[in-house]
């Protein structure tokens, strides 16, 4: 829905989550800053992830490598060479398209198709309806299904044979149009390498080349030996990390779905070779449970298979997440095989080993990774949050419901009134949480505008001081969701808090 995401790049913006980059100067693509609010969000989020990975977890450990890694690296990982987008431009509208999306996006119109039929024989046959039998039989659904394994195989091929106009003529066959202009006049289609590269230091030209990381994960390969020794850890170990990464993207659009600078939160775990394939299963499921745990609602995820791998991986899933702009890539789970650490030991001669006390032998373990995007889960925090409603007495407002383990304030202490020693008891309240928990203090306005603003910025608990407080020391206490109110001693508002707003 278009609309959804329109109002909540709207409302994070005029809430202090998400600002376009440099917009002083009318911004720049793809690239976005996380305001006050927005950087709460993003750290409690990490604080999440890292504290179900690296604390609940023995055998994990947490590393921060550096952004730039030696060029080596790039060529080890098959980055320099296989890290493209094939390219495709239309000679009319000179607008650039990735190939296989534009291959991808027709898929997903014959996907379509498929679900039209089956939601018409739905209702035609009702509870006698057998989705199964009726995708494996009907003339219609199996044409499509076989037009799109079609599709798919032949672009599989394309790619892993390089032959990129292959991808040109499957563009031509199916009748593929520009979306903007509609003209079907398109050049050939070539390889775009999706890393930055600058500059180190002062060496003669071109041997200074060095590449912004397109992936966090190298920095874990390369560490491997360091950790592994030091940690003295045991296979199956693993080892996480939270980092910024950079590909220049070229379709770079959807808010911070797609940008050019964005954040990772991965993680490459270590295993015995011929053990991968159990732990990926493991993993996969671990990684789904975590995310239904979060509370963004369990029908918003599913997973989604690889048909075409990346260069170095022998089995992949995506966990989707349904974002405004339909379900999408989430969560990558990658069986990595011992790609990465076999070519880091081939390019730098260096043994990348674990030495197996009961086999008395060396070998190089295989890898299961995990890799999230940060901006993305952002994104899909604030997705299932919005929420525009009309409360019992009439009042309308915009609601993010955030999960409240993850709000970016938890409380805000709010004096009924900017008199009668109220504002005094507030702070001095104040005081006794702000430590433990992220607080708002806001006193201007009628208390009625002060909920509305703490519920748009998603602080799941209202702290009110009325003259009664001064009385007997209780504060009424409000939840966002539901808008009701308790009664609450003041001694006993911390371990309340804590409470509600533990995961
Ligand atoms: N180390 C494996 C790896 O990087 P990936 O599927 O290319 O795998 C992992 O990326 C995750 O990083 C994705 O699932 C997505 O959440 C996030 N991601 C990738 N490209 C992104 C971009 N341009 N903007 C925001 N997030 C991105």
């Amino acid at each position: 829905d278009d609309n959804l995401l329109k109002k909540i790049v709207a409302h994070a913006k005029e809430y202090g989550f998400v600002f376009p980059s440099s917009e002083i100067y009318d911004g720049l693509g793809a690239a976005y800053d996380y305001g006050q609010n927005g950087a709460e969000l993003k750290n409690n989020i990490k604080s999440y992830w890292w504290k179900s990975m690296v604390q609940m977890n023995e055998n994990i450990v947490g590393i921060d490598a550096a952004i730039f890694m030696h060029p080596t690296t790039w060529k080890a990982s098959g980055h320099v060479d296989a890290f493209n987008d094939p390219l495709i431009d239309n000679k009319d509208s000179k607008k650039r398209y990735r190939a296989d999306v534009l291959i991808e996006e027709y898929i997903a119109k014959v996907e379509a198709k498929i679900n039209k039929e089956v939601e018409k024989a739905a209702k035609r046959f009702g509870d006698k309806f057998d989705k199964d039998q009726f995708v494996a039989t009907n003339d219609r659904v199996v044409r499509y299904t076989e037009e799109i394994d079609m599709i798919n195989s032949r672009m599989k091929a394309a790619i892993e044979s390089g032959n990129l106009n292959q991808l040109k003529a499957l563009i031509e066959e199916l009748g593929i149009a520009d979306p903007v202009s509609g003209s079907k006049n398109w050049t050939d289609v070539r390889q775009f390498n999706l890393m930055f590269s600058t500059e180190l230091g002062s060496l003669a030209e071109g041997a200074n080349k060095i590449y912004l990381r397109p992936e966090t994960a190298q920095g874990i390969f390369v560490n491997f030996l360091n950790v592994q020794k030091t940690g003295r850890m045991k296979l199956p170990f693993g080892i996480a990390q939270i980092g910024k990464a950079f590909r220049n993207e070229i379709i770079a659009r959807q808010f911070i779905f797609r940008m050019r600078e964005f954040e990772q939160m991965e993680m490459q775990f270590f295993v015995k070779p011929g053990e991968e394939m159990q732990w990926y299963e493991h993993w996969k499921e671990q990684r789904m449970k975590w995310h239904k745990v979060l509370g963004l609602g369990e029908e918003n995820y599913r997973y989604h298979d690889h048909l075409n791998l990346a260069h170095y991986a022998n089995a992949a899933c995506d966990i989707e997440f349904n974002f405004p702009m339909g379900f999408k890539e989430l969560e990558g789970i990658h069986s990595r095989t011992d790609f990465d650490l076999k070519a880091h030991e081939e390019y730098s001669g260096k043994k990348l080993q674990f030495f197996d006390h009961q086999e008395n032998k060396s070998y190089v373990p295989y890898v299961v990774e995990t890799s999230i995007g940060l901006d993305r889960l952002f994104l899909a925090v604030l997705t299932s949050a919005y929420t525009e409603e009309t409360l019992e007495d009439g009042s309308e407002r915009t609601v993010l419901k955030i999960p409240a383990a993850l709000a970016p304030s938890k409380v805000a202490v709010l004096p009924l009134l900017q008199k009668d020693g109220l504002p005094e008891k507030g702070r001095e309240i104040l005081d006794k949480i702000k430590y433990d928990f992220a607080c708002q203090y806001d006193e201007k306005d009628t208390i009625g505008k002060r909920y509305r603003r703490q519920d748009a910025i998603g602080t799941p608990y209202c702290i009110t001081i009325d003259h009664q407080t001064l009385e007997d020391n209780t504060v009424t206490l409000r939840d966002r969701d539901t808008a009701k109110q308790e009664r609450i001693d003041i001694s006993e508002l911390k371990s309340r808090i804590e409470e509600l707003v533990s995961l």
